[in-house]
């Protein structure tokens, strides 16, 4: 399973890196705005640190909702840097663009799935991700994990290349109820990473091997 990290903070993604298991970042519009990235330029720029720092895919959002506002938008986001991956909204419009961006060999992530019709469409139009979002769905009363399940059954039984990223990640379960679902990717805040990490009966386990080592070795 691969771990993409949520966040446009830059220090956080070098935190994650620095781990050594970190696979790729996706960002969003609401994210880039957490951390006061605004302007054209700047924006870009932001997400030219953020490549330079992790070598895997990255994921930026275009803002336009017509055809060829994305097009054009995702062309530029594209010629920025070879890890950039366009981020499209599972729109009709959106649909049209990621059908043309995979004729041109540019990699999409449709963003704001939240059923498996949406996953189906976004495959076949040849998207490289698609990203149900499963906190947004718990939210409001909906397993999310469940619709991550739906979408493997479809895209394995077709046998669609798209890529299953579980977006809205909120917490450590969420990441390993999708792994034993076989979610090809997961992303989420650096907190539920490094939740993963802990666990008690390490810390009193090496609390225990430490006491014991200085009780001769002082
Ligand atoms: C996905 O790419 C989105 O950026 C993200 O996972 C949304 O998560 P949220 O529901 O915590 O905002």
């Amino acid at each position: 399973m691969k771990f993409f990290i949520d966040t446009a903070n830059l220090d956080q993604i070098k935190e994650a890196e620095d781990l050594g298991i970190l696979d790729g970042v996706t960002t969003n519009p609401s994210l880039m705005a957490k951390e006061g990235i605004s302007g054209a330029n700047n924006i870009l720029q932001h997400y030219v640190n953020i490549c330079n720092i992790v070598d895997g895919p990255v994921s930026a959002e275009v803002i336009a909702t017509d055809y060829e506002g994305m097009v054009k938008e995702g062309e530029d986001l594209a010629e920025l840097h070879s890890n950039i991956v366009v981020k499209v909204p599972m729109t009709k419009e959106g649909i049209k663009a990621i059908k043309y961006f995979s004729t041109k060999g540019i990699k999409t992530n449709c963003t704001l799935i939240f059923s498996a019709g949406q996953a189906l469409i976004a495959a076949k139009a040849g998207a490289t991700y698609v990203s149900p979002f499963i906190g947004r769905l718990d939210d409001v009363s909906t397993n999310g994990v469940a619709l991550i399940e739906q979408i493997r059954l479809i895209f394995d039984n077709y046998m669609f290349d798209t890529q299953i990223l579980a977006a809205s990640v909120r917490h450590p379960m969420h990441i390993i109820e999708c792994a034993e679902i076989g979610a090809d990717v997961m992303t989420g805040p650096l907190s539920a990473i490094l939740a993963l990490i802990n666990h008690p009966l390490t810390d009193n386990g090496l609390a225990k091997f430490l006491a014991d080592y200085n009780k001769l070795n002082g």
